[in-house]
């Protein structure tokens, strides 16, 4: 698969990624190595991440075992914080890491958030590599420099952006998700389709089961996402895009963190994607054919969450934190059409209310 190269970062494959990534170490000279991982990557990556640098160069590989440190955090959103931070920090110093050396994040979107947060903040930004273990670490969370924590229940509100130099994407990985992680790494690439420049619709409808998403289909969303950021690494325009979906999904995340109904980001998103899709009918005139084939398509894969009057309202408030606001008043993205988003679009309550009526009908 052909390795993507920017200014900023290399997007690269499987086992032709090891040797990049075995070129990159060596030509840096990096004096220590931390691989972060969680205890689930440990146990299921990690291995095939070490015999593939084995292979890849076997004359190099026991030099840069040999400068290899391990931490490794609990699974799950909830380790996504300052104290997880504070954790890697403490063991960035015990173990006298230094400006030059190097951060892999071996994991799905928490901890290549989480280590390259990390790793931008330690000692005012150290080179890290991400190897996303995840779908939605694959097409979406380890490319385009955006690292994060989450604070006092609200997602990604503290973090900066800082870019992997190098995201090695090895599909092998994909076997080691469960059909959940897997089908929540599919709503970022629905969201993809719908905003790209060339949105083919009937893309999502062929997809009958998650073993039908091909590498093809990963490496196009890839794409998608490299094409935007491209032109608007740091968000003051139309990276905004790929905030469809968003607005009401990462309220809904957050609020649902601070529950025991906790959702993974993915499955929130595909969530968010259903209620934007049906604003973007009401406020942009979205045709109301493709709504109602964007909710069944959704509704095939992910369980639909009941929401109570209270629930809703609770979404509601935290939409104040949203990032993409200039004041308290949440600005939206919507699709006017296919594959045309329109940005800093204003919705009222009773509108976001009459969105969730749509999506648990
Ligand atoms: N996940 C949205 C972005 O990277 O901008």
């Amino acid at each position: 698969m052909k390795p993507i190269k920017k200014d900023r970062f290399s997007i690269v494959f499987n086992q032709d990624g090891y040797l990049e990534l075995v070129d990159f170490i060596k030509n840096n000279d990096f004096n220590k190595i931390l691989i972060l991982t969680d205890d689930n990557t440990k146990e299921n990556c990690l291995d095939i991440f070490l015999s593939s640098i084995t292979a890849a160069n076997p004359e190099v590989s026991n030099l840069i075992i040999s400068k290899l440190f391990y931490y490794s955090v609990k699974p799950g959103e909830n380790s996504k914080n300052i104290d997880t931070s504070i954790e890697v920090w403490k063991f960035l110093i015990e173990k006298g890491f230094k400006r030059l050396d190097l951060i892999i994040n071996l994991g799905g979107g928490m901890i290549t958030d989480l280590g390259g947060f990390v790793a931008s903040t330690f000692m005012r930004g150290i080179k890290f590599i991400n190897v996303p273990t995840t779908l939605l670490g694959m097409v979406d969370a380890s490319i385009g420099g955006k690292t994060g924590i989450d604070f006092r229940e609200i997602k990604n509100i503290i973090g900066v952006f800082g870019f992997a130099k190098i995201v090695l994407v090895d599909f092998r990985f994909l076997a080691t998700l469960n059909k959940r992680q897997k089908t929540a790494g599919y709503a970022e690439m629905i969201k993809h389709i719908l905003i790209s420049k060339t949105p083919e619709l009937n893309k999502i409808k062929k997809v009958d089961y998650m073993e039908d998403i091909s590498h093809k289909m990963i490496y196009q969303s890839i794409i998608t996402k490299i094409s935007i950021i491209d032109v608007d690494p740091l968000e003051s325009d139309i990276r905004k895009f790929l905030n469809y979906g968003h607005t009401l999904g990462h309220a809904i995340e957050s609020y649902l963190l601070s529950t025991d109904r906790e959702l993974l980001h993915g499955e929130a998103i595909a969530i968010g994607i259903i209620l934007e899709t049906y604003l973007s009918y009401l406020k942009t005139g979205l045709d109301y054919d493709i709504v109602n084939d964007v909710k069944k398509h959704i509704n095939t894969y992910f369980d639909i969450i009941k929401f109570s009057v209270t629930d809703i309202s609770e979404v509601i408030n935290l939409l104040k934190y949203d990032k993409k606001n200039s004041d308290e008043k949440p600005k939206f993205i919507l699709l006017e059409k296919l594959g045309k988003p329109l940005v800093n679009q204003i919705v009222f309550e009773k509108e976001i209310r009459d969105a969730f009526k749509f999506y648990i009908d």
